[in-house]
Order: C-alpha cells, then sequence, then structure tokens
C-alpha cells in the first residue's frame, strides 16, 4: 500500500508538469479511494434509481459529467458490493470496463474505458445485500409500524455501496437526481426538497453546489413535512412530526445566529428529518437536510446543541475540503469552533462553557484509561490499511474542541470569527492535508500568535495533551461541585439547592460523585428522586447508567435494557455496553442483550459495538 501511494504521488509530480495539470487544483492522494482524479474527475452526476423494498435493491443508473486531463484514457470509480450491468459512454455508446478483485474494506476500483473526448459516463448498477451504506428497515422498526423505511449513510467510505463514485472528501460533485419510491411514500435526498409527498413516488431533486460523495444521501419512508418558516422545516413520522417541531422551533433564530456571526448561511435550505431509533449517530450535515437521531427529541431542548452542531457544518464545509479522512479532525476542528459560537449567541457564553468542561472531564476521564484509547487521541491516524469508520470517535472530538479552545484563547473569538468569514466570502473551498493547513494557517490564521511547534505537533500526532494546555472549568461547576460534596457527606439531594440545574450541571454532578463506593440504596434514592434512569436525555442516561454499572446499583438493570433496546446511537450504546462490560456481573447481560438487540442497530454501530464485546 505504501508503494502504491509513493507511486501515485510520483506521478502526481510528473502531471503537475503538463499545462493541464497547471490550472487545476493538486488534489493529494487519499489512501480509501482507488479514483485518480487528477486524471480523470467525474463533476457532475445525473442520477435515475429506483428503490425497491422487496428486493433490499436500489437499481440506478449514474451519468458522469467528467473532466479529463489530455490523453486521460481511464476513469476510475470507487464500488463496494456494485452489481455493475453496462455501461456506456456519451451517446450510448459501449466501452470496455472492468471490476477489480474486492478489498474487504475499500470494496472493487471499476476501471471505464475512455474514447478522445469522452464527456459523459453511464453506469448501470443495482445495490447488492452488503451495501454498507443503506440500512432497510422493516415496518416494524419504524414508529408508525405502517410502512418499511430506507436511509443512508455515507461518511465515512460507504457512498460507493449504492453509488459508484469519486469517494473521497476532497472531490466535490453537484448532481440532478429522479427516485421513484413506492407510491405514498416520501423521499428526500440531500438537496432542496418537496413539502408534499408525490402520488406517482416519482421525485427530482436537484443541488447545484457541489458536495462530497460522503453527504450524497436519501431516506425513503412514510414521514411529513411540518414548515418553520420558507427555509426550514423539519420531517418526521407522524407520531413525532409534532414533538420534533417543538423540540427544534428555535431552528429559525439558530439560522440567523449563525448568520449574524458568519455570513449568509451557504444553502438555500435547512431542514431536519428526524430517523427511526436505528440511525447510528446523534447528527448527520447531509446538505439541506439534517439527519437526527430520534433521541434528540429529550422533551426539553436539551439536546440542540446537535443541531447546532450539523448547522455549523454547513459554514464549516465550505471553509476547506479534508483531503482524505486521516485529515477528518480539520473538519470537525471548524465546525466544533463554529457550534459553540451559536450556543454561545443562542444559550450565553456560561452554558456553552459548560459543554466545553464537560468535554475536556471525558477527555481526561479517557486519557487516564488504557493504551489502546490513548492511540485514538492522535488526531492524524496513519489509516492506510484500516477502516476509517472505526477510528473517527469520540475522543477525536474531545482534543480537537481542547485544542481550539487553546487557539481561541490565545487568537480571541473576534480575530477568528473575522477570519472565517472573510475565508467564506473570499474564495471556494480548496482541499487541506494536515501539512499544507498548517503551512497556509501558520501564515495567515495563527500569524499573530503561533502555536510553537511542540505544542502544534503534540495536539496533532502525539497520544497526549501539550503540556501547555490549561483547561477551563465552567464557573457554573463550582456550584455543583459543592453540591455534589455535601450529597456526598450524606446530605439528601431535594434539601440541595439545585433548582434551576441544566442537564449539563447534573451530567457533571454524576461525574463528580462518582468516587470510592457509593452504597446501593443512596443511588436508588437518587434515582427515586430524579428519575435518572427515564431521563429523556439520553446523554445524561449514559452517563447515569455509566455511574450506576461502575458502582453496581443493579436495581435498574431493567432500564439498562429497555435503554440498548431503544437507543441506536454509536456513541452513547458504546458507552453503556462498554460500561456493562466492565461489570463482571453484567459481562453476560451485555453478551445476553447484544445478541437480542443486534439487529435493531445499524451495521455501523454493530460492528464498533462487537469490537467492545470480544476485544
Ligand atoms: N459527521 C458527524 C457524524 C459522523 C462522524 C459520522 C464520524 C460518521 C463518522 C456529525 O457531524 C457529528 O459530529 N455528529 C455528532 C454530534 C456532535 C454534536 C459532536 C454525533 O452524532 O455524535
Ligand atoms: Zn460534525
Amino acid at each position: 500500500m505504501k508503494l502504491h501511494r509513493l507511486a501515485a504521488c510520483l506521478a502526481m509530480l510528473i502531471c503537475q508538469a503538463c499545462s493541464w495539470y497547471a490550472a487545476q487544483e493538486t488534489i493529494p492522494i487519499d489512501p480509501h479511494s482507488y479514483s485518480q482524479p487528477n486524471k480523470a474527475l467525474a463533476s457532475h452526476l445525473a442520477w435515475k434509481g429506483q428503490v425497491d423494498f422487496t428486493l433490499k435493491r436500489i437499481t440506478a443508473r449514474a451519468s458522469w459529467v467528467i473532466e479529463t486531463e489530455k490523453d486521460a484514457d481511464t476513469i476510475v470509480f470507487d464500488t463496494y458490493g456494485l452489481v455493475i450491468t453496462e455501461v456506456l459512454l456519451d451517446n450510448e455508446q459501449p466501452t470496455a470496463w472492468k471490476l477489480d478483485r474486492a478489498d474487504a474494506i475499500l470494496g472493487s476500483a471499476l476501471r471505464i474505458a475512455l474514447k478522445k473526448g469522452t464527456q459523459t459516463v453511464h453506469i448501470q448498477y443495482h445495490t447488492s445485500s452488503n451495501a454498507k451504506g443503506l440500512q432497510w428497515l422493516e415496518t416494524d422498526q419504524t414508529s408508525n409500524q405502517q410502512h418499511p423505511f430506507l436511509f443512508s449513510q455515507g461518511q465515512a467510505i460507504l457512498t460507493r455501496s449504492w453509488l459508484p463514485c469519486q469517494d473521497s472528501p476532497a472531490l466535490r460533485f453537484s448532481f440532478d437526481a429522479e427516485l421513484k419510491v413506492p407510491p405514498g411514500l416520501m423521499a428526500v435526498m440531500s438537496a432542496p426538497n418537496s413539502a408534499h409527498k408525490s402520488l406517482s413516488g416519482t421525485y427530482h431533486f436537484s443541488n447545484p453546489k457541489p458536495i462530497p460523495a460522503y453527504l450524497f444521501s436519501l431516506a425513503v419512508g412514510d414521514f411529513e413535512y411540518k414548515a418553520f418558516d420558507d427555509r426550514s422545516g423539519i420531517f418526521a413520522e407522524k407520531s413525532m412530526l409534532e414533538s420534533a417541531w417543538q423540540e427544534f422551533a428555535n431552528l429559525p433564530p439558530m439560522i440567523k445566529a449563525a448568520e449574524r456571526l458568519f455570513g449568509d448561511m451557504p444553502w438555500s435550505r435547512f431542514d431536519v428529518l428526524v430517523l427511526p431509533p436505528s440511525f447510528p449517530f446523534g447528527g448527520m450535515e447531509n446538505p439541506m437536510i439534517m439527519f437526527a437521531a430520534p433521541t434528540l427529541i429529550a422533551g426539553d431542548r436539551s439536546l440542540t446543541n446537535l443541531v447546532a452542531h450539523e448547522l455549523a457544518h454547513a459554514w464549516s464545509d465550505q471553509l476547506l475540503k479534508h483531503a482524505s479522512w486521516e485529515d477528518f479532525w480539520l473538519n470537525e476542528f471548524f465546525t466544533s469552533y463554529i457550534e459553540r459560537r451559536i450556543i454561545e449567541e443562542m444559550e450565553g457564553p456560561s452554558y456553552a462553557e459548560m459543554m466545553h468542561s464537560l468535554s475536556n472531564l471525558e477527555l481526561a476521564r479517557n486519557l487516564a484509561h488504557s493504551k489502546m484509547q490513548k492511540q485514538a487521541l492522535i488526531l492524524v491516524p496513519d489509516l492506510e490499511g484500516k477502516d476509517p469508520d472505526l477510528v473517527l470517535g469520540a475522543l477525536s472530538y474531545q482534543k480537537v474542541t481542547a485544542m481550539m479552545m487553546q487557539l481561541e484563547n490565545s487568537l480571541g473569538k473576534k480575530s477568528i470569527d473575522q477570519w472565517i468569514k472573510k475565508r467564506l466570502e473570499s474564495r471556494p473551498a480548496r482541499v487541506y492535508n494536515t501539512s499544507s493547513f498548517v503551512e497556509t494557517y501558520q501564515k495567515e490564521l495563527f500569524a499573530s500568535s503561533p502555536l510553537d511547534v511542540t505544542t502544534l505537533n503534540t495536539w496533532l500526532y502525539a497520544p497526549a495533551l501539550p503540556n501547555n494546555y490549561v483547561p477551563r472549568i465552567s464557573a457554573r461547576f463550582a456550584n455543583v461541585e459543592a453540591v455534589a460534596g455535601l450529597w456526598l457527606q450524606g446530605e439528601e439531594i431535594t434539601y440541595l439547592p439545585t433548582g434551576a440545574w441544566s442537564v449539563y450541571e447534573w451530567m457533571y454532578f454524576l461525574r463528580v460523585i462518582n468516587q470510592g463506593q457509593l452504597p446501593e440504596a443512596r443511588l436508588a434514592a437518587l434515582d427515586e428522586t430524579l428519575q435518572f434512569s427515564s431521563s429523556g436525555n439520553a446523554e445524561l442516561q449514559a452517563v447515569w447508567f455509566q455511574l450506576i454499572l461502575q458502582h453496581n446499583y443493579l436495581g435498574a438493570l431493567p432500564a439498562v435494557e429497555a435503554y440498548v433496546a431503544k437507543t441506536g446511537r454509536r456513541k452513547l450504546l458504546l458507552v453503556v455496553y462498554t460500561a456493562l462490560w466492565n461489570n463482571l456481573l453484567c459481562r453476560d447481560k451485555a453478551m445476553l442483550w447484544f445478541d437480542k438487540y443486534q439487529m435493531r442497530y445499524h451495521p455501523v454501530a454493530r460492528n464498533s459495538i462487537q469490537q467492545v464485546l470480544h476485544p
């Protein structure tokens, strides 16, 4: 693999010398894509797809408009498990093509012979049952229980399992699509979507602004739309539509807050689609239609920061393109900053500061753990030969948040805001890998207050934090610590001043009281008063279950089972299954419940949990 990369680098250097290349942007090598964009690049897609719920199959024709180097004789696409039935050029001319032998992680390269001057490549194909980027849900896995549901999840390299594409985060394409679904069902894609179901079951989409393959997405099911205003609203199954609409009602002012900070929203719309429980993430930033887990409907708007995060991607994704999944941190680095700035505007700085403090606390807890987790602290991992999905974990987010905070402390928010805004106004996103980013941004952004090389290298490449990083603790947490101290001395929680606490204060409280051996009766009393086991906030529940499993309060095990039965979000399932596994009395339960519920989980969640249960 390494040799292959070296050869590709050399080829690129030679290519740079030729005139065609001089006008183009240099696209660095991505170890997770077979495509050779410096020779032939797919820049626009016209896609016609048909969804068959009986066969659990998408049959489609992908017509790619391509841009090629003068003498390019081949274009290469990524595929995973696709059955290719025909490949034609331009006006339906046949051509030679070949699917390479499949790699377990990357799939197969599809190599298509080009003629002189070829402008379009048409690929007729259908998906197979191992399409990792699609989840087909039976009617009983939906909330209305009457129709099946289908959704895609492209990040990191899963889109190739339902679209032959150049599947690298560095490459973007515009698209038009026609999608046929069973009449009566709604269909949406990462494009402006219709508010109404099509009677015939045929939908049309058009997104003229280029997006990377991992954000090309669709969902089909029996869901409806309720608008907030003329550019935002909620798609959800009927039973959840109203509660979701209430929960996310501050979306329009949130968009306005982000626009005040960073200029016009790069997308013409921003809707939220609430998915069935198996959706493996809290949120996914699919353009113009964020995909959201149903657990975000906490009942008290306490998880809307996830909406702020996916909304932040609308701006951060236009700042730069990460060259490969090894540079994934770059994408979340600016997103986490923009998210926090939005939260500050919406909820005030002290609220945002609590979120940041909690992230720091989790980071410190993780740092105190095993060797394997420390490796996950390397922000720029070597992913060659590895599945990128298994390394894009919670730790990278916590470290990125800490790094951004150090930068913010030295530069000040004002100058970072101005820099982001200016950059968005002045140029389209370019491709950066970590080293080209560091080079450019040391000059531009960090110029007035550069991070010294040791600090920067520790942030990026070491499984540790720099010595000069001083985590800030939220001022609101001082009160929590005082209350926790009193509770630990035996006071009852009802008599302590916790009245106006937010969910973050409670999460911090649960972390602080996690010391010594807490008697079962005290934890039971806490649960009785505050109902943590049945909280509407799934993140708080996860922190609670970690605590009680560590302290053997096993009376709440039925609530833990109910949680792993209804949750699909990987991050939360992982912490709860890990806590079960770490308690020797509960290990058999972890195995039993995983066996029982794993078919409800999305494959990406299932794979990750499997690593915990069979280390
Ligand atoms: N794009 C990510 C989700 C993702 C990460 C998908 C890695 C596949 C691999 C999304 O923007 C995200 O970060 N979601 C977070 C929420 C956020 C508040 C940190 C999530 O779902 O937990
Ligand atoms: Zn994100």
